[in-house]
Formats: structure tokens, sequence, C-alpha cells
């Protein structure tokens, strides 16, 4: 049995299965063909933070691979009020067949894990979002890394740069992770006290990954530039201090420029326009921010079936 508990969780074969096969799904998505390889197959989602896309894309994913889905949140379930997440984990999985996890610290989901007869998603972590890393790459690779048959061809991404702009967070961990499995360059500049930590991030050296003090610097030459909130959930009472901190780390025009010509925008999204993008990024030509959110659930579809069926055809 697999959990999907952080990116290295797969190797750069499984991720190349994944996004072929997302792609599978995606098209008879789009061609209202029925694709229900999980009938009576049920996911249960337990939200201890705050969710739109995760929300919808693990549920009408998962309803439309022909299974059913059960939303749990700390203030409507035992979790709240202190039911140990071992029990929590023995009860829940002899009932579901697999598990995905919106928490706070990542020793919570693994504690979970280890006691779950079913395989568990990360769904956000403090730490960690890795269902997001894998959309934003098939989205990469759908605008600019398709093989001449139109497949998504992670060797397009070997020798590419990501620019990261702003907080050490858990996008910034899980992308430092996917460079070093699918061979490409991260380009981190955060403000100071708000670094990557390579020991948080997991991953065993530094070479896949690049700090820049200047964010314009981090983007001259990317082939993506890519943000995140100032203030990631559960870090609200760090707001006010964080808003100062980051001032100069905002994705402008500028920043746009100083990348490829044909660079791509990105942001896991929800967005604060005015605070770590413009308007005119976000909104602009170079933005793919809605495929991304989009490709959340066509991943995600292929993840699920995968966990729990292996690979297919
Ligand atoms: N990007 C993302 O995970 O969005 P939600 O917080 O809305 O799920
Ligand atoms: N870093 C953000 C991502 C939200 C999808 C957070 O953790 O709140």
């Amino acid at each position: 049995m697999k959990h999907y508990l952080q990116f290295s969780d797969f190797g750069a074969d499984e991720y190349a299965y994944l996004f072929e096969r997302a792609a599978l799904i995606k098209r008879k998505f789009k061609a209202y063909e029925r694709h229900q390889t999980l009938t009576d197959r049920t996911l249960a989602m337990i939200f201890e933070k705050a969710s739109t896309r995760t929300r919808v894309s693990f549920e009408a994913g998962m309803y439309q691979l022909g299974g059913s889905v059960v939303h749990l949140t700390t203030g409507d379930s035992q979790l709240g009020r202190a039911e140990p997440i071992e029990d929590s984990a023995k009860v829940i999985s002899r009932m579901v067949d697999l598990v995905m996890i919106r928490t706070f610290e990542q020793t919570k989901i693994e504690a979970f894990a280890a006691h779950s007869r079913v395989p568990v998603i990360n769904g956000l972590t403090n730490e960690f979002h890795p269902c997001q890393i894998l959309a934003d790459l098939f989205t990469l690779l759908e605008h600019r890394g398709a093989n001449p048959q139109g497949k998504p061809d992670p060797a397009f991404l070997r020798g590419k740069t990501v620019a990261w702009v702003g907080d050490g967070n858990n996008m910034a961990n899980t992308w430092l992770q996917a460079a070093d499995i699918l061979g490409f360059t991260v380009h981190v500049s955060t403000p100071s006290g708000y670094e990557v930590d390579q020991s948080v991030a997991g991953i065993r050296s530094s070479g896949s990954y690049k700090v820049f003090a200047n964010p314009m610097d981090a983007c001259a030459g990317a082939d993506l530039v890519t943000t995140d909130v100032w203030t990631s959930m559960g870090y609200e009472a760090e707001n006010e201090a964080r808003k100062k901190a980051f001032n100069d780390w905002c994705v402008d025009q500028d920043m746009m420029r100083a990348a490829k010509p044909d660079a791509l925008f990105m942001h896991c999204l929800p967005a604060h326009r005015g605070e770590e993008v413009e308007a005119e990024v976000i909104d602009g030509p170079q933005s793919v921010v809605w495929d991304e959110a989009e490709n959340r659930m066509h991943v995600q579809k292929a993840l699920m079936e995968y966990l729990l069926l292996g690979q297919q055809g």
C-alpha cells in the first residue's frame, strides 16, 4: 500500500505515468466520456483548514470516477474534541477506501497514515502541498512540454528554471522536492527570515535550487514564475509583520519581463492582487492560473486511481 504524503513519495517513472494518465482522464472529461474506474469506492476528506479547490477537485473527481465521498472537518467531527489521530485513523480507514487530509503539522498526517488501513493523500500541510505541485507540473507540460503526439513529456522539465518569489512555505518546499526528482532548478527568493529550510523541505542536496536576495534576479531567464500568499493558513498571527517583510516580493510585470519571453505565471490560489502578485500579471497573458486550478481535479483523479488500482492500461 502506498500513501502520498509528500512529493518525494513517488519517483520520476511514477510521475511520468501520472501525467500521461491525467492527460487521458482530462481528454475524456472534456469529451463527456465516462471514466468510472473507482465505482463503489469511498474517499474520506478531512479538513482541519479551509479549502475551495482541494475540496471541489477531490469531491467532483471522486464522483466522476464512480465513487463517493465523506467530508469531515475539525468542527463537525471528534477530531476537534481531541480524539487521538491514531484512533481516528483506525476507525475511518475501516470504512472507506482512501483518505485525503488537510491539516497542520506533517507529523499529524504521518501519524494518521501509520495507523491507516488505506492510502492517505496529503491535501496540504504546513510543510507540503504535493497535489498542487503535481497539478502545476502537469499544467507546465500541457502548455510547454508536450511531445509531437501531444502527450506530456516530463523530459521537457530537465534543465528548466522555476522562479519562486515569496514565502519559504509548503509550496516552496514541495517545489524543491519536485526539482530534485524531475531534474529542474528552482530559483528561490524570499525575504530574510522566511527562507526555505532544506531539512524541512526534506531534500538530500542543494543542487536543485539557488537562493537569490533580489526577486528580479530569481526571475531572470526563468521558464515559470510562481508565488503564493504572504501569510499561509495557520500563520495569521504574523500577518502584519509579513506584510512589511514581503513588500518587495510582489510578482510584477518587470519580473515577468526578466523571465523568458514565453515564461508562464502560476499561483496555487487563493490570490491577493496587489500583495504577492500584481493584477496585470495574474490576469495577464502569461498567467495560466485557471488551467492550473482545473488541473487539480484531473491529476488527482489519476492519483486516486493509481493509489487504489496501480498503473492502468
Ligand atoms: N490551491 C489550493 O489548495 O486551494 P484551496 O485552499 O482552495 O483548496
Ligand atoms: N501556502 C498556502 C497555500 C494555500 C493553498 C497555505 O498554506 O495557506
